[in-house]
């Protein structure tokens, strides 16, 4: 009863930032991703009668209760549907910082998911898959696909069809990413907490609902026309507009440092001079940079030489995540 998954970190194009039923975890506003190749979760899982509790090391430590309590309330689901009440030992890894808004919590429970399931000998169709992910983190499920993905809004009360689906393959357009690292502090307030206070407090909540969609039909038009500038000033106006509404809470949300604000204004720059770059931003301090491949070493140059950025990593389109051999290594961080 052991099973081992990688899954990779996403970023979302298109935002989500909002929940319409908290219990259930559905989001209020459909999200689109790409999926990276080189930030990986690997996480193993094994349920074990002899085991006295549900154990969880991250990164080579015991992990804080409340990331074990939530690790084992989403076991206590798959234990429910596979009908035992076994312990679990799971282990997980990531080749990243976490916790600073790269997406841990996405790839995380993708790989758990994934390996939970497998460990438990359940055999899910992808929607279930997807369903289970979204418990965990309502990013997750677009961790289980490679290249672009759609998190679907869903228009059912139970949330059967706020799923993960996969737009394009890595192949379909060559983008590079290049992350700025700001900061490796754990962010105060976390996307959970964020969105429940933006809901509750923000008098722009119900404008960003309403133009969500809208939002995710020119994503999906750009997308498949290959246009790259679209693209990036789509993702450039989701991510401000997000972060206006965060700002917006009460008291308002600041993900930013002044390092964040230094990136964005020089990936502006290169804008205007007509190199291809757009910047989009988490709920967190780290700037992710949109390019196409050819001028990524400028950029990774003249990012990593701005006041505050720590080090980028650099890093392109990706695979889903998969099961792997419990033997086998995961990558070194990239
Ligand atoms: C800003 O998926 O971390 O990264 O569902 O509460 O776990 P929970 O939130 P989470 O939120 C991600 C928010 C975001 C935007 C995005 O990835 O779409």
């Amino acid at each position: 009863m052991k099973a081992t998954a990688v899954a990779p970190a996403n970023i979302a194009l298109i935002k989500y930032w909002g929940k319409r039923d908290i219990p259930r975890n559905l989001p209020a506003v459909g999200s689109i991703s790409i999926t990276l190749r080189d930030l990986l979760t690997r996480t193993s899982v094994e349920f074990s009668p002899e085991f006295k509790a549900d154990q969880l090391r991250l990164d080579g430590e015991a992990a804080p209760e409340s990331q074990r309590a939530r690790v084992s309330r989403f076991l206590d689901r798959i234990r429910a549907w596979a009908n035992f009440s076994h312990p679990a030992r799971v282990v997980s890894r990531n080749n990243f910082p976490t916790g600073a808004g790269l997406a841990s919590s996405a790839s995380g429970f993708a790989a758990l998911t994934l390996a939970a399931t497998a460990a438990a000998g359940l055999e899910l169709p992808p929607e279930k898959l997807s369903e289970l992910a979204r418990l965990g983190s309502g990013s997750a499920p677009r961790s289980l696909y490679g290249g672009f993905v759609e998190m679907k809004l869903g228009a059912h009360p139970d949330g059967r069809d706020a799923v993960a689906i996969p737009l394009f393959p890595p192949e379909h357009l060559d983008i590079s990413m290049l992350i700025a690292i700001t900061t490796r502090q754990q962010k105060k307030i976390g996307s959970t907490e964020g969105m429940e206070r933006t809901a509750r407090t923000s008098p722009y909540y119900r404008a960003w609902i309403e133009t969500g969609p809208a939002d995710l039909a020119e994503m999906r038009r750009a997308l498949a026309q290959r246009d790259f500038a679209k693209i990036g000033e789509l993702a450039e106006y989701s991510c401000l507009k997000m972060h206006g509404l965060a700002f917006s809470a009460r008291p308002g949300l600041i993900y930013w440092n002044p390092a964040t604000i230094a990136v964005m204004q020089a990936v502006r720059e290169l804008h205007y001079s007509g190199i291809p770059a757009y910047f989009t931003i988490d709920a967190g301090p780290q700037v992710k940079v949109l390019t196409l491949p050819k001028h990524t070493p400028e950029i990774e140059a003249l990012i990593s030489a701005l006041p505050g950025v720590e080090r980028v990593i650099s890093t392109g389109l990706g695979e889903g995540a998969r099961l792997i051999d419990d033997q086998s290594t995961t990558p070194e961080e990239p």
